[in-house]
């Protein structure tokens, strides 16, 4: 299917200040567009970034159906930009899709929107090592209809943002604290899902969690109120011994993208990786033992985010709360080296838009 371009007349870009970005605040000249009506995708479209129409009754905004990924363009080069895993973002955005009874996206469609956008905005891609252009494609419901019923008609968005860190703690490690009261996903339910409204529910825990100084909930299974889960802005890694341990994916935990790699690079290091079931009690007692050595999140936007504090009832686990523990950094080097083509990609994850 051909990608028809329209570019804007004005360019945003001289009103960027690349060396102060914030996470997700400004978005780049161009995005793409793509309806599916008539039980079709229709041609997909560049356009200039702005505001889109809808009415009042586009069924996403009653019943929820709407989806997302997260990925990121690197600049390596004048020359040469890289985007991480973008087939593995395709595929989870299809199963995503599916899960809420919405059309898939073919594959080309997607890889070569993504490529003539990000090509068109290249200069919209920081090149500051560190920072990068967060690409978010997501799409929703489009039907004008009020019953509780799939919707008939999609549309597709990807824009894109100039970003920094998603923390701004930076590598001051994050604290997190469980919810006595509230769960992010049940085995069965949307979990697994990229659903916008899986963040929607995770909102309130994570503002009360806020008040009381944390940076985020970290979830436990939704039935005993035990077992690890996720942050929900990242996927968790704990350091016992020398292994590296990580909750499985239950069917209620996001398969992250950044969380398989970090299990292929720590595979590929000769590091013993244990996707099973995590009980907060046994980080409770590996940290008293001595043996829990680090902790920290892997997510697209998080990065590998260090974990200073874990807090569980009346129980704290303090871990280098000023600095990224040595695995974690090691962890961080080889990911960002190999997105920003800085080391080599045995992995063949990086995906190259060339810019001539
Ligand atoms: C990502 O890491 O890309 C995400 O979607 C997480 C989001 C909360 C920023």
């Amino acid at each position: 299917m051909k990608i028809s371009i329209t570019e804007t007349d004005q360019s945003r870009i001289s009103e960027v200040d690349f060396n102060h970005l914030q996470f997700g605040r400004i978005f780049s000249d161009h995005m793409l567009e793509m309806v599916y009506k008539d039980g079709q995708w229709h041609e997909p479209k560049i356009i200039p970034y702005g505001p889109i129409q809808f009415t009042p009754s586009m069924q996403a905004l009653h019943y929820g159906q709407a989806i997302f990924e997260g990925m990121k363009a690197y600049h390596v080069d004048d020359e040469t930009l890289h985007l991480f895993r973008p087939k593995d973002h395709h595929q989870r955005l299809n199963n995503s899709a599916r899960r809420l009874c919405m059309p898939e996206i073919d594959e080309q469609i997607f890889i070569e929107g993504l490529e003539e956008l990000i090509s068109l905005d290249h200069q919209w891609v920081p090149k500051q090592h560190g920072h990068a252009l967060y690409v978010r494609p997501f799409m929703f419901a489009a039907e004008e209809y009020l019953a509780a019923k799939v919707s008939k008609e999609y549309r597709f968005y990807v824009i894109t943002s100039p970003v920094a860190a998603y923390y701004s703690e930076g590598f001051n490690p994050v604290k997190l604290t469980t919810s006595e009261k509230f769960v992010r996903a049940v085995e069965g339910g949307t979990g697994e899902a990229k659903a916008a409204g899986n963040y929607a529910a995770s909102f309130l825990p994570a503002q009360n969690a806020q008040k009381k100084g944390f940076t985020q909930v970290i979830w436990l299974d939704a039935k005993e109120k035990r077992f690890i889960e996720e942050v929900g802005t990242m996927n968790i890694f704990f350091q016992i011994d020398e292994k590296l341990v990580t909750p499985k994916l239950s069917g209620s935990v996001l398969p992250g993208i950044t969380r398989r790699s970090v299990i292929e690079i720590a595979k590929n290091w000769g590091t013993v990786v244990e996707e099973r079931r995590v009980g907060i009690d046994e980080i409770i007692e590996a940290h008293k033992s001595g043996r829990l050595k680090e902790v920290f999140g892997s997510g697209t936007a998080a990065v590998i985010s260090p974990v200073g504090v874990i807090q569980h009832g009346d129980e704290t686990i303090r871990l280098d709360e000023e600095k990224i523990g040595p695995f974690a950094k090691k962890m961080f080097a080889t990911i960002t080296g190999i997105q920003y083509g800085k080391i080599d990609d045995p992995f063949g994850w990086t995906h190259p838009i060339s810019l001539d």
